[in-house]
C-alpha cells in the first residue's frame, strides 16, 4: 500500500510556533516570516516578550527596524501563551540546555517546554528540537514528555532534531545560508522536517536519525574546543620559548590543505563552546567511556584566564603595588553584548587576587555582574584588549601609548602593545 505523505506545504496555513526568543528563536522567526511563514514567538520571560512586542531587539543580530516590519505586517509576534501552539503546523523548541552545577546537562528547560506545550498540540504538527544536546536527547526526553501530556492519544505527531548552527554577530554567515542537518524519527517526519527547513534554508540536509543530528552538533562544537585548546596551550609554549605565535599560525596558513587556522584568546565563552562538549563528556561516561582529549581541551581553556593575568603582571612595572587595569570587551566573542559564561569574569577575579583594581569598559555591555563600564579615559597602567568589539575606540588608548596586552591580535606594530 502506498502511504501519502502530507507535507508542510499541504497545510492550509504556514503558521510556526517557535519556543524560546532568544539567539536562536528570534533569528529563526524573522528569517520563517522571510520565507512566508506566520510566527509566534512564545517565550517563558514576560519582560523579554513585552520588550520584542513593543519592537525592541533583545539580540544584535536582529534590528528593531526588521523586527518591528515582521510586527506591523501581522507576521509575527511573541507571545507567553503556550495555548498559541494550537494553531501551529510547526513547532520547534529552541530553549537553552546549560549545564548544572556538577557541569553536567540541565535539560530542565528543554522538558519543561516540551511539557508547557504538549496539552495544546494540534494533530498532524511537526514538532522539531533546535536546542543542543547529547543524542537520544529527542527520542528519549522529548517525545515521551509530549506523548504522555499531548491532549488525546489519536493525535499524530511528527518530530525531527535540526540542532541550530547560527553565530551570532557574525554577517556571512546566517540562517538562511547554513544548511541545515535534519534527522527526524521516521520517514514521513523527515519528509515533513526537510520541506519545512527547506522553505526557510537554502539548503537542508537529510541524515538518518535525530540522534546523527544531535552528534554532529556536538562533534561540530568539540572540534572548535579543542583546537582553540591547541592554539591556547601552543601560544604558551612559543611565549616561553620567544617565538610570535601568531608568526607561527599565519605560516601554517599557508599550506593550501589540511590545515585550518585557530587563534589564541582569553579563553572559551558563550552558550556553546564552554558548554557542549560537556555534553560530549557526559554522554561518553554514560556509555561507559571518556572523552579525554576533550577533558583535557577543557581543562586548558579554563586555565586561560589565570595564564592571561599572570601575563598582563609581567609587563606592569613591578614597583607598582596596586596596578589600575582596564579590561576591554568583556562580552565573550566580537559583535556581541552577551556575556553568558564569558572567560572574563574569571580574568577579572584572578587579576584582582593578584592585587589589581580592575575596571572594565564594553560598548555592546551596558552593565556587567553589577558593575558599570568606566569610558576609556580612565587612568590605567595597562589596558587589556580580552575582546575586540566594533565601536571601540581603542586608538585612543594606542595614541598616549597605554602599554595593552592584546588577546586579540587586532592591533598591529605598535610599540605599547604586546600580543597573546
Ligand atoms: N547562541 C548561540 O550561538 C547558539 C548557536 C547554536 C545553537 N544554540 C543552542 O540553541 C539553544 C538556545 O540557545 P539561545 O542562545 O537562543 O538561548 P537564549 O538564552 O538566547 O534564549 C532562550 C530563550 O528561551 C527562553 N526560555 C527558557 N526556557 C523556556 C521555556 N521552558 N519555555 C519558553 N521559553 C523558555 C528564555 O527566556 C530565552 O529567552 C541552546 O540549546 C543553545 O545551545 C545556541
Amino acid at each position: 500500500m502506498q502511504v501519502r505523505i502530507a507535507t508542510v506545504s499541504d497545510r492550509e496555513s504556514r503558521i510556526l510556533a517557535i519556543i524560546g526568543q532568544g539567539y536562536v528563536g528570534l533569528p529563526l522567526a524573522m528569517a520563517a516570516v522571510d520565507a512566508g511563514w506566520r510566527v509566534i514567538g512564545i517565550d517563558n520571560f514576560e519582560a523579554k516578550v513585552t520588550q520584542i512586542n513593543s519592537g525592541v531587539s533583545p539580540v544584535e543580530d536582529i534590528s528593531d527596524t526588521q523586527l518591528r516590519a515582521a510586527i506591523t505586517s501581522g507576521a509575527f509576534k511573541a507571545s507567553t501563551d503556550f495555548s498559541e501552539v494550537a494553531h501551529a503546523s510547526v513547532i520547534t523548541i529552541c530553549v537553552p540546555t546549560p549545564l548544572d552545577e556538577k557541569r553536567e546537562p540541565d535539560l530542565s528547560l528543554l522538558q519543561g517546554a516540551a511539557a508547557a506545550l504538549a496539552p495544546f498540540v494540534s494533530n498532524e504538527t511537526l514538532i522539531v528540537s533546535e536546542s543542543t544536546s547529547y543524542p537520544g536527547t529527542l527520542r528519549n526526553i522529548i517525545i515521551p514528555i509530549v506523548n504522555e501530556l499531548k491532549p488525546k492519544d489519536d493525535i499524530n505527531l511528527y518530530f525531527a532534531s535540526a540542532p541550530e548552527r547560527v553565530n551570532p554577530g557574525d554577517s556571512t554567515w546566517n540562517q538562511k545560508n547554513t544548511p541545515r542537518l535534519v534527522g527526524a524519527i521516521n520517514l514521513e517526519s523527515q519528509e515533513k522536517a526537510l520541506a519545512f527547513y527547506k522553505s526557510i534554508c537554502d539548503a537542508a540536509v537529510s541524515v538518518s536519525t535525530p540522534e546523527v543530528a544531535e552528534a554532529a552538533k556536538l562533534l561540530e562544537n568539540t572540534f572548535r574546543l579543542v583546537n582553540i585548546a591547541l592554539i591556547n596551550e601552543f601560544t604558551q609554549l612559543c611565549n616561553a620559548t620567544g617565538i610570535n605565535v601568531h608568526e607561527v599560525i599565519d605560516a601554517a596558513s599557508s599550506k593550501p590543505f589540511g590545515f585550518m587556522p585557530f587563534r589564541p584568546g582569553v579563553g572559551v565563552g558563550g552558550h556553546c563552546i564552554p558548554v557542549d562538549p560537556l555534553y560530549l563528556t557526559w554522554w561518553a561516561r554514560q556509555n561507559g567511556r571518556k572523552a579525554m582529549f576533550v577533558e583535557s581541551a577543557d581543562l586548558i581553556n579554563r586555565e586561560m584566564p589565570r595564564y592571561v593575568a599572570k601575563r598582563a603582571f609581567a609587563m606592569i612595572n613591578s614597583s607598582i603595588t596596586k596596578p589600575r587595569i582596564l579590561i576591554l570587551g568583556v562580552a565573550y566573542k566580537s559583535g556581541v553584548g552577551d556575556i553568558r559564561e564569558t572567560p572574563v569574569s574569571e580574568l577579572r577575579d584572578y587579576l584582582i587576587e593578584l592585587g589589581a583594581e580592575v575596571a572594565w569598559h564594553d560598548p555592546l555591555v551596558p552593565t556587567w555582574e553589577g558593575s558599570n563600564p568606566v569610558d576609556l579615559t580612565w587612568n590605567c597602567d595597562l589596558a587589556i584588549l580580552a575582546t575586540q568589539q566594533p565601536g571601540m575606540a581603542v586608538e585612543k588608548l594606542t595614541g598616549k601609548g597605554t602599554l595593552i596586552l592584546d588577546c586579540t591580535n587586532s592591533i598591529k606594530d605598535h610599540p605599547t602593545v604586546i600580543s597573546l
